[in-house]
């Protein structure tokens, strides 16, 4: 490359081609830390296993993780940073912990810091934070049974975090499949470079873990689109009026420890629990329809492409080469 780079614009050019080539994520690869940390996968995958033995949510707790990772700013280990307190020189800072989507409902933290520290044993100072949590989102999904994927290494970690941007660009659970304003799912998707039928099956995370009643309480007493029976069932523990049982959990599908395609089937029978997953199959669009029932009939194309979609949401703007940090602490930035 760099022998027949002699005139300018042929460097100019080449320089862009280079760019183009590599793309965002360009850096990424499966063989990161081969020599750095040959036993990173193994250290990751015998935390995950011991963890979702013992909790199977957690597999889906780290899986949701990730998913806020990338959704703001990039897949850089931001939803990680704890808050700071005020100091008498310096304000307070607020992490994407506190956005609204996060607080009090985000898990998993814990399991990154005991998985870091199993790391920075083996390997100090090598493997970002960032690039633990997508392992870790992938372990989760095979080990409640869903499919397995490469997951491209290399992201860095960030020194910064935002909850304005967390507020912003997590999608809530009341969203319409599309809106005018662009608070639609697809719009939010699409904002992100996915499409609307990457966001279809990505959705389908909600094969596993729980949801919290005042996230599904909405959807109970003012939707015609649900299902009676699952309605009545739900309203027992989820009372119109909060704050009475807020948190109470439901099971986002009807198999919700097990990594299955039964998430598509509840929703053509009307039971999706947010209305954010019941959207998802419209009356009115055919086209959206189709996907949710290819999904609903074929649990290998389902398997194959929310791997592949996976892949694509874990590649969404890392920090790569010489920018941001490899955290040592991943709650933290480094001093
Ligand atoms: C399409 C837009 C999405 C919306 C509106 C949404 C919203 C939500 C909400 C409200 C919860 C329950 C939180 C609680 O009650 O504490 C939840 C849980 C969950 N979400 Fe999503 N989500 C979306 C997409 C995704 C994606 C793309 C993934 C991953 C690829 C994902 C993975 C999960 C998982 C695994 C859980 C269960 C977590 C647990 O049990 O700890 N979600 N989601
Ligand atoms: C994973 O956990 C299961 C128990 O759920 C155990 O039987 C198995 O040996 C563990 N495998 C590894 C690699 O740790
Ligand atoms: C979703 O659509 C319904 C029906 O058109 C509308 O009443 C509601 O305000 C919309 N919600 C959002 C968050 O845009
Ligand atoms: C709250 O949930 C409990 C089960 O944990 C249930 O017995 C109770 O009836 C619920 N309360 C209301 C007001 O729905
Ligand atoms: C219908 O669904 C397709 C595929 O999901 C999507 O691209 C399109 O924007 C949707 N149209 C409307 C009006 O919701
Ligand atoms: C990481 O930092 C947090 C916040 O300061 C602290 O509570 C935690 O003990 C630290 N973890 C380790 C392994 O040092």
């Amino acid at each position: 490359m760099a022998a027949s780079c002699t005139t300018t614009w042929r460097c100019a050019f080449l320089a862009l081609l280079v760019l183009f080539v590599s793309g965002a994520h360009g850096q990424l690869s499966p063989t990161f830390y081969a020599s750095t940390c040959p036993n990173l996968e193994a250290i990751v995958r015998s935390v995950m296993n011991t963890t979702v033995a013992n909790e199977k949510r957690m597999g889906a707790s780290l899986l949701r993780l990730h998913f806020h990772d990338c959704f703001v700013e990039g897949c850089d280990g931001s939803v990680l940073l704890d808050n700071v307190p005020a100091t008498p020189t310096t304000p307070a800072f607020f992490g994407e912990r506190n956005a609204f989507g996060n607080i009090n409902s985000l898990r998993g933290f814990d399991v990154i810091a005991k998985i870091k520290t199993a790391v920075e044993q083996a390997c100090p100072g090598v493997v970002s934070c960032a690039d633990i949590l997508t392992l870790a989102a992938r372990d989760g999904t095979v080990l409640l049974g869903g499919p397995t994927w490469t997951v491209p290494l290399g992201r860095r970690d960030s020194t910064t975090a935002s909850m304005d941007l967390a507020n912003r660009d997590l999608p809530p659970p009341f969203a319409n499949l599309t809106s005018p304003d662009g608070s639609g799912l697809i719009e939010r998707f699409v904002r992100k470079g996915l499409s609307a039928a990457e966001m279809t099956v990505l959705s389908g995370a909600h094969t596993i873990g729980s949801a919290q009643c005042q996230n599904y309480r909405l959807r109970l007493y003012n939707e015609a689109r649900i299902d009676f029976q699952f309605a009545e069932g739900l309203k027992a523990n989820c009372p119109q009026n909060g704050p009475a049982n807020d948190t109470f959990l439901a099971p986002l599908d009807s198999t919700g420890s097990t990594f299955d395609n039964k998430y598509y089937a509840d929703l053509t029978s009307l039971r999706g629990l947010l209305h954010s997953d019941q959207v998802l199959y419209p009356q009115n669009n055919q086209t959206q329809v189709k996907i949710v029932l290819k999904y609903k009939g074929d649990n290998a194309a389902f398997f194959a492409d929310f791997a592949a979609a996976m892949i694509k949401m874990g590649n969404l703007s890392p920090l790569t080469g010489t920018a941001g940090q490899i955290r040592t602490n991943c709650s933290i930035v480094n001093r």
